[in-house]
């Protein structure tokens, strides 16, 4: 039996929680991780008590593959989902995938709008319910947990709807999604549509129904709330909110809108709401996705009450302003940690703590740039040592490296880098001039790595703590035809931390492009 479907049993009221940060996150532009990366987001995501992770599209690479098999091998409670089209192949890589996972599901999918059906698969309506049957009896063949989705549910017309999850149950689907795959929903239109479901569909007490709602209207959190309370009983959510064009709905909003709302949603879940600061701060540091600071629940600004008014109310009384606590998302300031007379034990130790669990080789440069990092900064804080850790976790295999780079800069110009970097093993250095420091370094880097097709689409600096000696994290941002990409790293000399972001986003590239992606 599976562990999502064994939670909900015996508890009409019980929510699960669905996550497809990896998969529908990671597909957005400029998310994708590498499998390292993604093994510690799905590490995170088990200890937060999420019941369901999409961990991937298995087909799409065999970069994709090895990470839904290296997560589902190491999952302790969640249940490790693959995603697949309707298609033979599709399946069979998910359900090898999913394979030693203690619980596993696949999560198979087509559209059913006639706008996707005409132009999208050019199929008919008939062709495509012979394919809801037919895939779905093939994913039977390697899990008893099924999920089918309707792709462009929102928009498919009633009656076709209800034919396709009615077939869709007979052939052994155990949860039945319906995304607004446009984000164009509305709250009350999307809870009629699963009420609809309720009242129609003969079968459907066999099955639970799942939301999955994209935010192109902002609209993500409210509608899988609606369709919650319509009678549903899975939300599909990320962390962030990320995912393709404006998201997902927000995993955090979610969980703090049902705890918080609980007169109103008497829904339970599993979620240790505790994690929810430092699981949004980890994905955030490992894409390079920021955070906007008045983003709900995990935004830099939402504990913060500036206004006079406020601050007085809450001196007062802390209801006055405030509806849950800063500790209930596991809020805490950035402890200073460590300093430059910190053993290696008391290091690892830490970085334990913090959730990070490195291998020796990786631990020994960890520690070396630690003590770097110590030097050249009086207070190390826990905030500098997540940048740090994932810095290195993201550059220990990569097929570019970066080895020094010696700058030339100030008012009397031109500006000059001097840039070492190590290509497939073999060292290769350039000296470059540029309209600055960083227009040179980055000049370098295409001059010893030519990528033409690439564009640079933003730089982008901020300080991962406070003080004039705070390590800058930066952002870079290629676009290659469809694909977009983020490389991030951090150090205490802004241009190291620009030249190391560079190569980072470059290594993604390299890696991203020979991917598929689902919605094509
Ligand atoms: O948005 C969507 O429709 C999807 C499906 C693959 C479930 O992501
Ligand atoms: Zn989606």
């Amino acid at each position: 039996m599976s562990r999502a479907l064994d939670a909900i049993k015996n508890d009409p009221n019980r929510v699960i929680i669905f996550d497809t940060t990896l998969r529908d996150g990671e597909q957005s532009p400029g998310c994708a991780m590498n499998l390292e990366q993604k093994l510690k987001i799905a590490g995170i995501l088990d200890d937060l008590g999420v019941d369901v992770i999409e961990a991937g599209f298995p087909v799409a690479s065999l970069g994709d593959f090895e990470a839904v098999n290296e997560i589902a091998r190491n999952a302790k409670n969640a249940t490790i989902c693959g995603l697949a089209r309707a298609k033979e192949s599709d399946i069979e890589a998910a359900g090898k995938a999913i394979k030693p996972a203690k619980s596993g599901r696949i999560h198979t999918f087509i559209s059913t709008s006639p706008l996707h059906m005409k132009y999208k698969l050019k199929m008919s309506p008939e062709e495509v319910l012979e394919m809801v049957k037919s895939s779905i009896t093939l994913a039977r063949s390697f899990t008893d947990d099924v999920e089918w989705s309707a792709e462009d549910g929102s928009r498919t017309e009633d009656d076709f709807l209800c034919m396709c999850v009615e077939a869709a149950i007979n052939a052994g689907a155990s949860t039945i999604n319906i995304p607004d795959t446009v984000g164009y929903a509305i709250p009350d239109e999307f809870a009629a549509k699963i009420l609809m479901l309720f009242e129609r569909v003969p079968n459907i007490d066999k099955a639970i129904i799942s939301t999955h709602c994209h935010n192109d209207l902002g609209m993500a959190v409210a509608n899988s709330l609606a369709g919650l309370v319509a009678g549903a009983r899975q939300i599909e959510c990320t962390i962030n909110g990320i995912g393709e064009r404006a998201g997902n709905a927000a995993l955090e909003e979610i969980v703090m809108a049902l705890r918080t709302r609980h007169d109103l949603m008497p829904f339970t879940n599993n979620i240790d709401t505790t994690m929810i600061t430092k699981s949004s701060r980890i994905l955030s540091s490992i894409t390079g996705f920021s955070v906007q600071p008045n983003k709900a629940i995990v935004g830099a600004n939402a504990f913060a009450h500036a206004s006079g008014i406020h601050q007085d109310g809450m001196l007062k009384n802390s209801n006055t302003y405030e509806i849950m606590t800063p500790e209930s998302v596991g809020l805490k300031e950035s402890k200073l940690v460590m300093s430059k007379h910190s053993g290696r034990h008391a290091f690892h130790e830490k970085l334990k703590e913090l959730g990070y669990e490195l291998k020796d080789s990786a631990l020994n440069d960890a520690f070396i740039r630690f003590k770097d990092l110590a030097d050249r900064k009086k207070e190390v804080f826990e905030d500098d040592l997540i940048a740090l850790v994932e810095d290195e976790i993201f550059s220990e295999n990569n097929d570019i490296q970066f080895v020094s780079l010696q700058i030339r800069a100030g008012t009397s110009g031109p500006q000059v880098a001097n840039l070492c970097l190590s290509v497939y093993g073999a060292e290769e250095c350039m000296e470059v001039e540029g309209n600055g420091p960083v227009d040179a370094i980055f000049k370098a880097i295409r001059a010893i790595c030519p990528h033409p097709d690439a564009i640079l689409q933003l730089y982008q600096v901020h300080a991962v703590t406070g003080g004039t000696d705070a390590q800058a994290e930066v952002s870079v941002r290629l676009e290659e035809g469809d694909r977009v990409i983020i490389g991030t790293a951090s150090d205490v000399d802004t241009l190291v931390a620009s030249a190391r972001a560079y190569v980072n986003a470059l290594n993604k590239l390299i890696a991203k492009r020979s991917s598929v992606n689902p919605e094509s």
